[in-house]
């Protein structure tokens, strides 16, 4: 094993059965990850004083642990030998992984010779090696993932809060604006970006695939093992466009088939890159650019943008009362005979509030009462009652109010102002209220509204359509749809018509 390990580094063309067998490496390798693990459990109870005797077990287990071990190991070494993973990190992934499989030999011995001693109980040199083996295997798991998923893979989802509280940096600049097309660098603003979404992960620092790196324009240029990567000024002939253009399910396409692949638009715009020179800086306002290139460009920087702002909605957390807190609160509210204040969940500080209607009609003042508890209500139920204009202004200050029920109440527009700031708002009813066309201005803005109850009031219906469509837009769907009749379209002209002549019976 240590001479494979040794002189197999770097092998050219190796023989495609190695290939096949090593890629049964990222499947294999969980067996002796379980085993050992197993085997640390069985040997801590066989230990122990009070456990069950198990030691049989252990040196059955240990016994396949090694074999699954050096299967997993030279499995690994067989997938790695055309190489392309970033060398230094594969070289110490080869070495220790092999160290982990010559460990459990050397594991097979100590046991053996600890137990020529005593038949059970603790023993240094044997236990310690096996945690130093679970902890050697560890690294050998982290490093194998880098080489696969690329680094940060772990991190990656790691909620933002979290990440900056450990002085992780967050990949994506969120606090970069919406940059206009005129003003984009073409390569760090445009090219780049598509290199990075659908390339990186096999042509940049962690896995250079066909020798070639695409995270940064010097190394992009210097191209891969067929040289002809990118040829300035001649797209036709550069291997990239080619490798693009290749049916989905053509081994060489590339991204492979399977992976996230760049739009009709984004390829258009490295396809113009190439033929344009491949230039490595200079504003798009100042190039000469045919106009479906540039709006692809448009497109491109835009799709950028909308996902960062739909990640950050999420973000505005308000910190609630705990429950301890907002419970003594409550109890002294609910002193008002008409108010009902219920607990969402037992595991959540969220309450919804709800004023009964009949004698004791709830009101403004009944309202401006909630306010010690402002933040933990998501739900406010106040329809047939009294409560005003001025009323809602309390409302201003529940940031994490999710249904509001105001149906006949006195509200009109001017109170629907206060609701301005209410990003979390998923529900409103306003039926057989004043309101009219001016509230749905306010409301269009609200991120998270998706019904809104409107009979009975001033609004009209025309207003009411644009409504729908105006916050239809805002969620990108418009696109969708455009883009699905545009396939409609093509999928109608690809219809091809054979008629034989010969009536279908029935
Ligand atoms: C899932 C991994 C993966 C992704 C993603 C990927 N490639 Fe590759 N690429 C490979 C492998 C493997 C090779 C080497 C085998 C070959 O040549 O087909 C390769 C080879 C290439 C080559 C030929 C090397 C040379 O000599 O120039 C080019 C060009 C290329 N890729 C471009 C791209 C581009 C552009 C993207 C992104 C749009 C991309 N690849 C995304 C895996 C990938």
């Amino acid at each position: 094993m240590l001479c494979l390990a040794m002189f197999t580094d770097g092998i050219e063309n190796a023989p495609e059965w190695t290939l096949f067998l090593g890629h049964f490496h990222p499947a294999l390798l969980h067996l002796p990850i379980g085993f050992y693990t197993v085997l640390a459990v069985l040997e801590y109870l066989d230990s122990s004083k009070s456990g069950p005797r198990i030691g049989k077990a252990c040196e059955i287990v240990l016994n396949y642990t090694a074999i699954v071990a050096v299967i997993a190991a030279v499995l690994g070494i067989l997938l790695a030998l055309p190489g392309g993973y970033n060398e230094t990190l594969l070289d110490r992934h080869r070495w220790l992984g092999s160290l982990s499989a010559i460990f459990a030999f050397w594991l097979i011995v100590l046991r053996n010779w600890a137990r020529s001693k005593s038949r059970n109980g603790f023993s240094i040199p044997y236990h310690s090696a096996l945690a130093a083996t679970l902890i050697l295997l560890v690294v050998v798991g982290h490093d194998g993932g880098t080489l696969t998923h690329g680094s940060g893979y772990l991190t990656k989802h790691l909620p933002s809060p979290i990440k900056s509280l450990i002085g992780m940096e967050n990949s994506d600049d969120a606090e970069k604006g919406p940059l206009s097309v005129e003003d984009a660098d073409v390569y760090q603003d445009i090219i780049h970006p598509i290199f990075d979404q659908t390339c990186i992960q096999c042509h940049g620092p962690d896995k250079s695939k066909g020798e070639l790196r695409l995270d940064s324009f010097e190394l992009a240029m210097l191209g891969g093992e067929l040289g002809d990567t990118i040829i300035p000024g001649d797209s036709e002939a550069s291997e990239l466009i080619y490798r693009l253009h290749l049916e989905i399910d053509d081994d060489e396409r590339m991204p492979p088939e399977g992976k996230p692949q760049p739009t009709e638009g984004q390829i258009a715009i490295l396809e113009w890159w190439i033929q344009a020179g491949a230039v490595e800086s200079g504003l798009v306002g100042e190039l000469e650019i045919p106009e479906t290139v540039r709006s692809a460009m448009v497109a491109h920087l835009e799709g950028s943008a909308e996902v960062e702002e739909k990640e950050e909605v999420p973000e505005i957390l308000i910190p609630m009362l705990t429950w301890e807190e907002a419970e003594a609160e409550i109890v002294a509210i609910e002193e008002e005979p008409n108010i009902d204040i219920l607990r969402v969940a037992l595991n959540s500080p969220a309450v919804r509030v709800k004023g009964p209607f009949g004698d004791s009609r709830f009101n403004d003042d009944a309202l401006s009462k909630l306010e010690p508890i402002a933040n933990n209500i998501v739900e406010l139920e106040i329809g047939f009652s009294d409560v005003t204009d001025e009323g809602l202004a309390a409302v201003a200050n529940m940031p994490n109010l999710e249904k509001l029920y105001l149906q006949k109440t006195l509200v009109t527009d001017e109170g629907i102002q206060h609701l301005e700031g209410l990003t979390r708002l998923r529900y409103l009813n306003l039926y057989g209220t004043q309101v009219t066309d001016d509230a749905l201005d306010t409301l269009v803005d609200l991120p998270r509204l998706k019904s809104l109850f409107v009979w009975e009031t001033e609004i009209s219906k025309s207003a009411a359509e644009d409504f729908q469509e105006q916050k239809l837009e805002a969620t990108g769907v418009k696109g969708w749809e455009e883009e699905i009749e545009a396939l409609k379209a093509k999928i109608s002209d690809a219809k091809i018509l054979v008629d034989t002549g010969i009536e279908t019976e029935n």
